[in-house]
């Protein structure tokens, strides 16, 4: 019998979601990668079993919810459960842009995504965790989504607007705990990761992290011992652990 864990990370083709599947299939998970694109989906496979990795594409669309229903019956009839669902999926704009000019529509748009996907996967895929013995569920925040962070002057972000994106991670962040709380007896553990500013096309080239150090922190809590937290929102430390980011 297989002692391999099982995982699926949405958003997978590239970025951080990438580098997440594919650091969890050096730690001997099978990994599913869901992806919107079947082209780039598939692209993202073979480089990953180039790479050594179990990897599987699924069609995954977290806004549409027939693609999501169908990814769980995909999962359904190849795995008795899952053991770890990394909601890296993430949209974002309106970095320039001041809350009273932010369009509404651009708004919605990352709630439709950041917001209503993540619950939906989370909440169609959750039968499945709940068959894991020690289920993971690590969803992407971000430090912007930091309410904390946002009101302090002294921040790095204090200058940034990015209302929406914010918002959008905030709302996350509050689903984190809820969900958390829900699940508690469960064995599941649910915790928020903020992986830095990372190069990737979301984070843009300048960006100082690499995803190898992006991916670490949602890694790291999607592999949580029994003792381990939840409910938390967290980053990497300097060392192997990770650390409490701030609210
Ligand atoms: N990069 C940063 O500095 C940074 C900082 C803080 C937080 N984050 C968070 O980290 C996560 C990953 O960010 P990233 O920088 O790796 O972003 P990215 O390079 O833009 O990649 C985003 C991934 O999400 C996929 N995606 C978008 N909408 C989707 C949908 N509706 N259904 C399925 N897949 C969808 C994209 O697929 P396609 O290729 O098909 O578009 C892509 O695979 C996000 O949640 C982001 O908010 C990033």
């Amino acid at each position: 019998m297989t002692t391999k864990k099982i995982a699926l990370v949405t958003g997978a083709n590239k970025g951080i979601g990438r580098e997440i599947a594919r650091q969890l299939g050096k730690l001997d998970h099978t990994v599913w990668l869901g992806c919107r694109d079947e082209g780039r989906g598939r692209k993202a496979e073979e480089e990953l079993r180039a790479d050594g990795i179990d990897a599987h594409f699924v069609q995954l669309d977290i806004t549409d919810e027939a693609s999501v229903l169908a990814a769980v019956s995909a999962l359904d009839a190849r795995s008795s459960h899952l053991d770890v669902l990394v909601n890296n999926v993430g949209i974002g704009s309106g970095l320039q842009t001041q809350p009273s000019d932010e369009s509404v529509a651009d708004i919605q748009s990352m709630f439709e995504t950041n917001v209503f996907g993540t619950i939906r996967a989370t909440q169609a895929f959750l039968p499945l965790v709940r068959k894991s013995s020690a289920g993971r569920i690590v969803m992407l925040s971000s430090g912007l989504g930091s309410i904390a962070l946002t009101a302090d002057m002294k921040s790095p972000t204090w200058g940034l607007a990015a209302m929406g994106y914010s918002a959008s991670k905030a709302a996350l962040n509050m689903f984190t705990v809820k969900l958390a709380k829900e699940v508690l007896l469960d064995g599941i553990k649910v915790n928020a990761a903020c992986p830095g500013s990372v190069a990737t096309d979301m984070g843009g080239p300048a960006a100082p992290r690499t995803v190898e150090e992006g991916a670490r922190s949602a890694v790291r809590l999607a592999t949580l011992d029994w003792m381990g937290p939840t409910g938390g929102f967290y980053h990497d430390g300097e060392g192997p652990g990770i650390e409490p980011y701030g609210w």
